[in-house]
């Protein structure tokens, strides 16, 4: 049995904390699944983390359902949550109902996420009402880094501090079940948590977050392009496969791998006989 909404809403009414991570693959989520941890994120920083990609903005929902299906077969107890792919849930209610549905029935997923406050609230009711959960996500929102002018801390001023926490309260009422809080003042993410009844998860907003969110390429030091303030290094997977992959080339240039341990040997008769056939 997978973690339910209402399992993450008590948690937070019993204070206790949250520990989610995203995986995009089925040997991470069986990892995951097996540590206990309650709920998996495929975030669509997938994009950035695993595909290469300089932001979340190019990610399609055909990768993010590639990946999705993958974390779904590895996992068995935490709840999946899905995250939609920029311009897959802005046009209409339709669409993001649509996109959101797919999530679910051809995913697997138990749960979406989507970015945007006040502005996406109509399209998280929409998405409720039909049945299918909702986590919102606000302050630093990758897929408008654009017009966010980069990755920068979000709700630094009166009026931007104001508008997250009307943000918060809108995706709310509108029924999402959680909501990401990334990359705000730790202050302000106290303010909203003590404000809304629902769990926030918090990446990069201070520890009185009902939960926390971490990028599994980031804490685990698997990619290594950049790391982001938010992030402690729990390993350094990248030294640990540089360091075997050298080994195992280093090996096959010198001709100690493979050994008669790796091999498969032909019986000596059916060998003697194949010699007389072919010398
Ligand atoms: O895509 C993602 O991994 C996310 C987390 C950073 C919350 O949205």
């Amino acid at each position: 049995m997978r973690t339910t909404i209402s399992q993450l809403k008590e948690m937070k009414q019993n204070k206790q904390k949250i520990a989610i991570l995203t995986a995009y693959d089925y040997p991470t989520a069986q990892i995951l699944d097996k540590a206990g941890i309650p709920a998996i994120l495929v975030g669509d920083s997938l994009g950035m983390v695993v595909l290469g990609y300089d932001s979340t903005v190019s990610v399609t929902m055909e990768d993010m359902l590639h990946h999705l299906k993958a974390v779904v077969r590895g996992s068995q107890k935490a709840l999946i949550i899905a995250d939609m792919p920029f311009m897959t849930y802005h046009l209409s209610l339709e669409q993001a109902l649509l996109n959101a549905g797919r999530f679910i029935q051809e995913g697997g997923a138990q749960a979406v996420k989507l970015e945007g406050g006040v502005n996406v609230a109509d399209k998280v009711k929409r998405i409720v009402d039909c049945g299918i959960p909702v986590m919102g996500h606000i302050g630093l929102t990758p897929q408008s880094v654009n017009q966010l002018s980069g990755f920068k801390v979000q709700g630094k001023t009166l009026a931007t501090a104001l508008s997250l926490i009307e943000d918060a309260k809108a995706l709310e009422k509108a029924g999402a079940f959680a909501i990401v809080l990334e990359t705000m003042p730790a202050e302000l993410a106290a303010i909203i948590t003590a404000g809304i009844s629902i769990p926030t998860i918090g990446i990069g907003a201070g520890e009185e977050c009902d939960g926390q969110v971490q990028v599994i390429s980031d804490m685990l030091g698997m990619f290594t392009d950049f790391v982001p303030k938010h992030t402690k290094r729990y390993a350094d997977l990248n030294g640990i496969i540089t360091k075997a992959v050298s080994e195992y080339a280093a090996e096959v240039t010198k001709g100690a791998f493979p050994t008669l341990k790796e091999s498969f040997t032909l019986d000596k008769k059916v060998l003697e006989e194949l010699k007389k056939c072919v010398l």
